[in-house]
């Protein structure tokens, strides 16, 4: 049969007007996005028009397959590491201030037996990515082929790599929210995490679904929706997915900014580290050596050995960076003496985010 053809304007129209998109509609714009046949400026509205009008889980469903179908699927089941299949899992975050888990979690987890196909994105709104943070490091590329991947996945445990090929309407559509006020839509968020994950082959995903004023969805039922959401999405897809839902009113941690996040980071994997960010690392290892069916080890274990330390040094080495080089520091510093003592009573992750932003850390 011949795929419909539609005009954008009237698939605009159908979300600006109340209406749901058709399957065959999701599929035409998706398709004629990706590969330059519609405009920026239709899908700049059609993403305001589904801002504000939102989407049924039908077209959420719909909008993510076709964002998947969109590039490749990568398939890692055939990897084995000792003649065993790989345990093959990963997390997501829905997007906070400070929030650098990634960089602590992979190496806990890797050093537990998990393997982590970690498609990354880059920092979106006010939150900051994990490439960009990794970046400070001297030499680090996330530009991985699948090869490369597949290697350091049975060498290393672990690749951490921009989608490039995978969904790659999610990179342009990714990049389009950041520039039109669309980012904070329940649909679009659960879309364009869900797309990149079923694409990058993990077989189990935790997901960490922030709530609160850093948040970009700020109230808790709305954010137990994206993550039921995205729970849907992922176990009708055959990846059996779990999410927990966390506080992101203050920043996670001291540090908020590149490069300082990653020293932060280290700090964790020595040992040390704030309790915070320590106690989400742990509990997001937690759920996600369940999910991928490994018992028997403590996370907290790899942290006071120093074997997750080890795993990042290696992982990083593999992709080419050099953490002997001391990180970057910004070019300018100033301290902020409080005139009285006192106890800080609270810190709004969100202004402190836009300041980071301000200072060039978006
Ligand atoms: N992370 C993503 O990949 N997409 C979003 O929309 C938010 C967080």
């Amino acid at each position: 049969m011949d795929t419909p053809t539609f005009d954008a304007p009237s698939v605009i129209a159908t979300k600006r007007d109340g209406g749901a998109l058709s399957d065959a509609q999701i599929d035409w714009i998706i398709d004629g996005y990706t590969h330059g046949r519609v405009a920026e400026e239709q899908m700049s509205a059609l993403l305001m028009a589904i801002y504000l009008r939102g989407m049924t889980p039908a077209e959420i469903a719909r909008w993510t397959a076709a964002m998947v179908g969109s590039g490749q699927r990568f398939d890692f089941t055939d990897l084995r590491r000792d003649g065993k299949p790989l345990a093959l899992v990963d997390k997501h975050s829905t997007g906070g201030v400070g929030d650098k888990i990634t960089i602590p979690l992979l190496p806990v987890v890797m050093a537990c037996g998990g393997a982590v196909p970690q498609a990354s994105g880059r920092g979106l709104g006010h939150t900051g990515g994990t490439l960009d943070k990794l970046e400070a490091i001297r030499g680090f590329s996330a530009e991985l082929s699948k090869n490369q991947i597949r290697q350091q996945l049975c060498e290393q445990g672990a690749a951490i790599f921009a989608a490039g090929e995978l969904a790659p309407a999610d990179r342009k559509i990714y990049a389009l929210r950041d520039v039109t006020a669309t980012v904070g839509s329940l649909p679009l968020i659960a879309s364009s995490v869900m797309s990149k994950k079923l694409a990058e082959g993990a077989r189990a995903l935790v997901l960490d679904v922030k709530v609160g004023r850093g948040a970009f969805l700020k109230t808790e039922p709305e954010s137990r929706e994206l993550a039921q959401t995205m729970v849907d999405l992922g176990n009708a897809n055959g990846v059996p997915t779990r999410a927990l839902l966390t506080d992101m009113n203050r920043p996670l941690g001291y540090a908020v900014g590149n490069a300082i996040e990653v020293a932060e980071s280290l700090d964790v994997l020595a040992g040390g580290g704030p309790a915070d960010v320590v106690a989400l690392t742990l509990e997001l290892a937690t759920e996600m050596l369940a999910a991928a069916g490994i018992d028997g080890v403590d996370p907290a274990d790899t942290l006071r050995d120093g074997s997750a330390m080890d795993r990042f040094r290696a992982l990083i080495a593999a992709q080419g960076g050099d953490l002997s080089v001391a990180l970057p520091v910004g070019a300018a510093s100033e301290t902020v003496t409080a005139d009285r003592a006192g106890v800080l009573g609270d810190l709004d992750a969100m202004g402190v985010a836009m300041a980071a932003w301000r200072l060039g850390a978006g």
